[in-house]
């Protein structure tokens, strides 16, 4: 059977049990490591979120933790967004069904856009779709925030990772780590970055600043 070229789009059983899944495959450590991330996005009280690809919302529940700002939610699977919505109540919480790569209303609105688990998922023209939606809906000094696999050489790495992404990643996971990230960033206008390292560097929280 061919392999899948991407594996973002998650929907059926796997949706419903997505957060213990992660738990799972990350040795239950993914708890921890994720309300990491949400500190070092370092959220001010008012910001305003918009996150690519919301999942279960659980990114969502805790980014809620640090600011009263509206956060709205994007994503394409019915059986997530069903979750989210169940998970996250709340007036400053919204998730609609919508796709990423299409353009939205929601222009210079927002502080934050957060993607995370996302952006390795797709092919290069629809990254950069992405990518030119996330600036277009920041705010002047507004933080893109890419939560995904680091840059690596992934013949260097041992067996277990080089496992993952034979058997367990999407081939297009593996072209995204050869990407200059940065490079393609500052083509759409991110002016500085900082960048948060995870799991020996395979993770990386990479902050781009309009
Ligand atoms: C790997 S999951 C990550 C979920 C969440 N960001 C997290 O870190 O827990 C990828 C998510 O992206 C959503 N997704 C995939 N393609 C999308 C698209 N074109 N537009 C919006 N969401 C999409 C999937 O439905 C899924 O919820």
């Amino acid at each position: 059977m061919a392999k899948k070229l991407s594996k973002v789009e998650i929907d059926g059983i796997e949706a419903l049990f997505y957060d213990e899944i992660m738990q799972l495959i990350s040795g239950f450590t993914y708890q921890k490591f994720i309300e990491k991330v949400i500190r070092d996005m370092n959220i001010s009280i008012n910001d305003t979120i918009l996150d690519f690809g919301s999942g279960t919302a659980k990114n969502i529940c805790l980014m809620k933790n640090y600011t009263d700002g509206l956060i709205v939610g994007f994503d394409t699977s019915k059986n997530m967004i069903r979750q989210a919505k169940k998970r996250c109540k709340g007036k400053n919480v919204k998730i609609f069904y919508h796709d990423i790569r299409k353009p939205h209303p929601f222009k210079n609105q927002f502080d934050i856009v957060f993607v995370s688990f996302v952006l390795h998922g797709f092919i290069d023209s629809d990254r950069n779709r992405i990518i030119k939606n996330a600036y277009e809906s920041l705010k002047e000094g507004g933080k893109f925030c890419i939560l995904d696999y680091n840059e690596f050489d992934l013949e260097s790495k041992n067996i277990f990772v080089k496992a993952v992404f034979k058997y367990g990643e999407c081939p297009l996971a593996s072209e995204f780590i050869k990407i200059d990230l940065k490079r393609k960033l500052k083509d759409f206008g991110f002016k500085t970055f900082e960048e948060h390292l995870y799991y020996s560097s395979l993770v990386r929280l990479l902050i781009a600043n309009k």
